[in-house]
């Protein structure tokens, strides 16, 4: 008798840090990946998770739309703009990608979850939580919104079922993302950088939470949803600051704004000190999603993070 075929997901992003998670639930929930790879490394990588590598990159606009055709559910990690030195032209090919996804998938319900972040909305001036549909930031870290904006205006104007999550500043766990990369960055400067006095509140998510609210949202989600996907919005710059101080045994070093942009540039001095209290509300409401994971300072004084600290502490 034919087995029934498998729910497929088409993903960019696979093999990189959330989309490897994302990669390993689906699979053990019974779906079939295919990931979008551009290396024999991460060929590897998905292999090694049990995904499908397909071959191309966020500009193989006939691969995107090869794959999209063929999968029932697409996820869209790939970030064409964060480390691209011209972030318009990382726009661009962002923006022609979710393009050639959106014109291959119109007119069916099958959905295409794009990556944001929860830092492009203002901080509420109460200093309270703040939801999706808060204003814009008139000073943001940079212009990611507009690929957020772009791909939802596929379910504004024309009913493709694209849903947005906002990933929290802090995606952390499993012992690396950017705790990992501030933690090395700390470690080479023998002091761990507090901006002004480190009373801005955070946005944090585990990577595991953060897996489970995609598949979660690729089944349940409408047509333009966005989702804030946060589990703590209270923990600060300088919680933070003296967790990893006390497992790199490094002092808190306090800078003001102006001298953190002059020594280490505006974007980190940004990320370091924004107020940022999103939600996720709406997820937990619509979606029956819950953050189950342990919060963000415990692994990094006794979680994922500790062969790290272990590993710096030698050097
Ligand atoms: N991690 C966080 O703390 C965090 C926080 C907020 C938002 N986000 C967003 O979440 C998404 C996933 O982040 P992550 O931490 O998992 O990133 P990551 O570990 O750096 O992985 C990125 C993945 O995307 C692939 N990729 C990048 N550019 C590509 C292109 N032009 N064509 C095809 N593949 C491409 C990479 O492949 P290669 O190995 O070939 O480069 C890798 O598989 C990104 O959109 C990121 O901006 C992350």
């Amino acid at each position: 008798m034919a087995q029934p075929s498998k729910t497929r997901i088409f993903m960019t992003g696979a093999s990189g840090y959330v989309g490897s998670v994302i990669t390993e639930f689906a699979i053990a929930q019974g779906y079939e990946v295919h990931g979008l790879s551009r290396t024999d490394t991460n060929d590897a990588k998905l292999k090694a998770l049990g995904a499908v590598p397909v071959r191309g990159d966020l500009e193989t606009l006939d691969v995107l739309r090869r794959e999209s055709a063929n999968a029932q559910i697409i996820i869209h990690l790939a970030d064409a703009m964060t480390r691209n030195p011209d972030f318009s032209a990382g726009l661009r090919v962002d923006a022609a990608a979710v393009d050639a996804i959106c014109e291959t998938i119109r007119g069916t319900d099958k959905p295409l979850l794009v990556t944001s972040g929860s830092l492009l909305v203002e901080a509420d001036p109460n200093g309270d939580e703040t939801t999706e549909t808060y204003p814009l930031q008139k000073n943001p870290v940079n212009q990611r919104w507009k690929a957020e904006d772009h791909a939802i205006s596929w379910a504004k104007e024309k009913g493709v079922r694209v849903i947005s999550i906002r990933l929290a500043p802090y995606v952390y766990g499993r012992g690396a993302s950017g705790v990992r990369l501030f933690m090395q960055m700390h470690a080479r400067n023998g002091e761990v950088t507090c901006i002004d006095d480190g009373s801005a509140r955070t946005s944090t998510i585990h990577v595991d939470d953060a897996a489970r609210m995609y598949l979660l949202a690729a089944e349940k989600a409408s047509a333009g949803d966005v989702f804030n996907c946060t589990s703590s919005t209270n923990v600060t710059a300088l919680q933070l600051a003296e967790a990893m101080g006390s497992v790199l045994n490094l002092p808190v070093k306090f800078l003001k704004f102006d001298e953190a942009v002059a020594k280490f540039g505006p974007f980190f001095s940004k990320f370091l000190s924004a107020v940022n209290r999103a939600s996720s509300a709406k997820a937990i409401q619509t979606l029956g999603w819950e953050p189950r994971e342990l919060g963000i300072l415990e692994d990094i004084k006794s979680g994922s993070y500790q062969a790290l600290a272990k590993e710096l502490c030698k050097d």
